[in-house]
């Protein structure tokens, strides 16, 4: 009863070709949307970089990361080859600090900036010249409103931070202040998403003819950001936004768009009861909807709530009936990590061996049997592969929106060689597109499986390429350093 119990809950996690079209089809009409009214949930933010770099840059710049699973302090030598080597202390963000002020977060992270300037670069800090500072690019990983490339408003907080006080406030002049308050030779010169970050680090490491188009974040959150004509850009146009000049000679801006927000209205989103008790128990009930379904850091709650649905039905019991902790992880909120997931999902012993020393040890069932595991690889199986399935749905869009696509089809038929015309570049980093089992099959099976279903989408996952940016928005943060 368990298995078949635990193999409906899983069927309800399937994404079918039909909704993945139907979730495409919507995207595309967000991403207009966002692109021409301001204030929407998927804010399709414009962040006045204007150019993608091609490997050449050079030089030595400091970097700050905020908003994934650490905060990273990186100075990054660009060498101008397309390669760079990068120096970095990382530090998990306290809890305390999710949820505390922003004068508590913004003094930790300069304390952590001093620590590094003096371990890795005490020639500057001594050299007592006001004017030799080291220029540092910000990668803040939320949603703000850019007004120039070191200037942004915190629109709101994601992933599980909630600081009241810093909303609507620049979050550059916030970081800077604390850091003057330490006397440090630093300038925060550039603010950036990891998603920016992203793009622009692919750019450099693997610059083809055409460029990258999007670099996206499947981690903690996830996220993307992608190059768009200026002309479509419409709500620029039309905004005070606009404070700061951009050169506009490129005829493009890079768009972070918070897709982590697609469809916060639900209209083609799937939905579950454990999706809703995720939901209802977050911070931000109602928000981030895409998000909840796809990142790190929603999806061992998924779980968890599916499991509570299991032993709410006397099914999930474990070995004697009595040995699961009452106050152990799976009565927890939020204390199952999706690397869980991810071990079980990798699980192909024949004895489930790792799911049950893994229930064991990290989930509090004492005796595990071979049948527990089986259910609970079943309902892993489901969340996993929906989240991958609905991470094609941007990717898809994207490729289409900007005619991508388009333009790769017409060079491949006008090509002498059209082997040789280069596929569409995707950058993506993050704990789950590299460590979850799968998840780039399973994203490349939802792009074939609306191939007959969107107009225009015949041969598009052929035309995709994805490739690994590790750390990237470090390197990324640099390289904008660099045009500020
Ligand atoms: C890191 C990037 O490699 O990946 C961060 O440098 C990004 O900027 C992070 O936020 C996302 O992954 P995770 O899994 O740490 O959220
Ligand atoms: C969240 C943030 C977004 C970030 C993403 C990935 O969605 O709102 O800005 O890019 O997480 O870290």
């Amino acid at each position: 009863a368990l298995l078949v119990k635990a193999r409906a809950i899983g069927a309800e996690f399937v994404y079918e070709p039909e909704d993945v079209a139907k979730g495409v089809k919507e995207y595309l009409r967000l991403m207009d949307k966002g692109l021409t009214e301001p204030k929407q949930a998927m804010t399709m933010i414009p962040t006045y970089v204007t150019a993608v770099p091609n490997g050449t840059e050079k030089g030595v710049y400091l970097a700050v990361d905020l908003g994934g699973t650490n905060f990273r302090v990186c100075s990054i030598h660009l060498h101008g080859d397309s390669k760079f080597t990068l120096t970095q202390a990382k530090t998990p963000i306290p809890k305390a600090l999710m949820i505390g002020t922003s004068k508590d977060l913004f003094s930790f992270l300069a304390k952590q900036i001093e620590n590094f300037v003096k371990n890795h670069h005490s020639d500057h800090f001594e050299s007592q010249s006001p004017n030799v500072h080291l220029k540092l690019g910000f990668t803040f990983s939320f949603p703000v409103e850019q007004v120039a490339l070191n200037k942004g408003y915190l629109l709101r907080w994601t992933k599980g931070f909630d600081i009241q006080d810093a909303i609507g406030k620049d979050v550059c002049g916030l970081l800077q202040a604390e850091i003057d308050a330490l006397n440090l030779p630093v300038r925060v010169v550039a603010l950036v998403n990891d998603t920016v970050g992203t793009l622009m680090a692919r750019s450099y490491t693997s610059p083809g003819k055409a460029g990258t188009l999007l670099g996206a974040i499947f981690g903690t959150g996830t996220n993307g950001a992608y190059v768009e004509k200026l002309s479509r850009i419409k709500k620029l146009e039309t905004s005070p936004e606009g404070e700061g000049d951009f050169d506009k000679s490129s005829g493009v801006m890079v768009i972070n768009t918070e897709w982590g927000a697609f469809d916060n209205a639900m209209k083609v989103l799937p939905d579950t009861p454990y999706d809703r008790a995720l939901d209802k128990n977050s911070v931000n009930p109602g928000m981030q909807m895409f998000e909840k379904r796809v990142s790190g850091m929603f999806l061992g709650e998924i779980l968890r709530n599916a499991i509570v649905a299991l032993i709410g039905e006397g099914l999930f019991k474990g070995a004697h009936g009595t040995s699961i902790d009452e106050n152990g992880p799976l009565f927890t909120p939020w204390s199952i990590d999706t690397s869980a997931l991810s071990t079980i999902q990798a699980d192909y012993t024949s004895e489930y061996t790792l799911t049950k020393q893994l229930l064991e040890r990290e989930m509090g069932v004492s005796a595990a049997t071979t049948g527990d595991a089986m259910a609970i690889k079943a309902l892993v199986y489901g969340i996993g592969k929906r989240s991958a399935r609905l991470a094609a749905v941007p990717i898809a869009a994207t490729a289409l929106a900007t005619k991508a696509y388009e333009n790769y089809k017409i060079a491949k038929s006008e090509a002498q060689r059209p082997e040789e015309i280069e596929k569409i570049d995707i950058g993506v980093d993050g704990s789950v597109v590299e460590y979850y089992p799968g998840f780039e099959r399973y994203l490349r099976e939802a792009l074939r499986d609306i191939q007959p279903l969107v107009p225009g989408a015949a041969g598009l996952e052929d035309a995709i390429r994805i490739g690994i940016a590790k750390d990237g928005s470090g390197v990324g943060a640099a390289l904008i350093a660099l045009v500020a």
